[in-house]
C-alpha cells in the first residue's frame, strides 16, 4: 500500500461531521495529519465522542454565521455536507457563511448529489428525473427544501472561490474500494453503475482539498471498482 499524504501543519473544518459522510471525513482528514474542526448540532455532539480528544468540535446550527465564522477561523480548507433539511434555507445559508468567513485563499468543498447541474449539460435519467421532482414536491411537508440546495450551489458556482462541488451517486456502505473516478457531466457512461462507497465519497472530500486540479470543477463521481468504471478504464487502456 503506498504511504499516505500527509498535510501535516494544515487546518481543515468539516461542516455537517456527526454525520455519516461527515464522520467518514473525519477519519480520512485525521488519518491525512490535518488538524480537524468539526461544526454538528448541540444535540449530534455525542455521535463524534470516537473523536472528541483528536478533534475541535464546535456545536451549532450550520446556516448559524458566527458559528461558522468560529469554526472556518484560519481553516486551509473547509468540507461542508450540504443538505436540505426544513425550509429555512440551510443550504444556502450555510453555503453563504462558509464563503463569506473563510480565508480567501481556503479550498472550499461541498458535497451533493447528481442532481445538481453545473453548466446543465447533465443527461438525467427518467428515474432521476422522477426522483428530483418528488423531493420537489416534499417542501410541502416543510421538512426538506431541495430547491435551496439548488440556490446554494449557484452561490458558490459564481463566489469566485476556490470551491469543488463533489456530486455523489447513489451511495452504499462497505468497505472502501479507492479514490472514486469522476466525470463532468452526469450521463457520462463512466457513470453508468451510479454507485459509490460512502467512505469513499469521504474520501474524494478530502482529497480535493489538497488538489487544485479541482478548483471550480463539479466532479460528479462513481466507485472506482464498479462495472461502468472498470469498463471505461479498459477502454482507456
Ligand atoms: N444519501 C444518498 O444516497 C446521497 C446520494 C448522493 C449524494 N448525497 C449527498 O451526500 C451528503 C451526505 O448525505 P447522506 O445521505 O450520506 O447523509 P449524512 O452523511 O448522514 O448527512 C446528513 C447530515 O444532515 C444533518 N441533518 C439531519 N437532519 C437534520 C435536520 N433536521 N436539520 C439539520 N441538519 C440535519 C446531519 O446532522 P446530524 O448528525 O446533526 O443529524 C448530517 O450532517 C449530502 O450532501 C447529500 O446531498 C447523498
Amino acid at each position: 500500500m503506498e504511504p499516505i499524504e500527509q498535510h501535516t501543519g494544515k487546518k481543515l473544518c468539516i461542516v455537517g461531521a456527526s454525520g455519516k459522510l461527515g464522520r467518514y471525513m473525519v477519519q480520512h482528514a485525521l488519518d491525512r495529519g490535518y488538524e480537524v474542526v468539526g461544526v454538528c448540532r448541540e444535540k449530534s455532539i455525542p455521535k463524534l465522542a470516537d473523536y472528541a480528544d483528536r478533534i475541535t468540535i464546535i456545536g451549532g446550527q450550520t446556516n448559524d454565521r458566527e458559528v461558522i465564522k468560529k469554526a472556518v477561523e484560519g481553516c486551509d480548507a473547509v468540507l461542508t455536507v450540504l443538505v436540505p433539511w426544513g425550509v429555512q434555507d440551510y443550504s444556502s445559508g450555510t453555503a453563504r457563511a462558509v464563503i463569506d468567513f473563510a480565508k480567501p485563499d481556503a479550498r472550499l468543498i461541498f458535497s451533493c448529489g447528481w442532481h445538481i447541474t453545473r453548466d446543465g449539460r447533465d443527461k438525467y435519467s427518467r428515474l432521476l428525473k422522477a426522483q428530483v421532482a418528488f423531493a420537489r414536491f416534499m417542501r410541502i411537508t416543510r421538512l426538506i427544501d431541495l430547491d435551496d440546495q439548488y440556490r446554494a450551489t449557484d452561490l458558490i458556482f459564481n463566489s469566485g472561490t476556490r470551491w469543488t462541488v463533489v456530486r455523489g451517486s447513489d451511495l452504499e456502505e462497505g468497505p472502501s474500494q479507492g479514490l472514486p473516478v469522476w466525470t463532468r457531466h452526469v450521463g457520462d457512461p463512466v457513470l453508468e453503475s451510479n454507485m459509490t462507497r460512502r467512505t469513499d465519497f469521504a474520501l474524494f472530500m478530502v482529497e480535493a482539498a489538497g488538489n487544485d486540479a479541482l478548483v471550480q470543477e463539479a466532479p460528479a463521481i462513481v466507485g472506482c471498482q464498479t462495472p461502468s468504471a472498470l469498463a471505461h478504464k479498459q477502454a482507456a487502456a
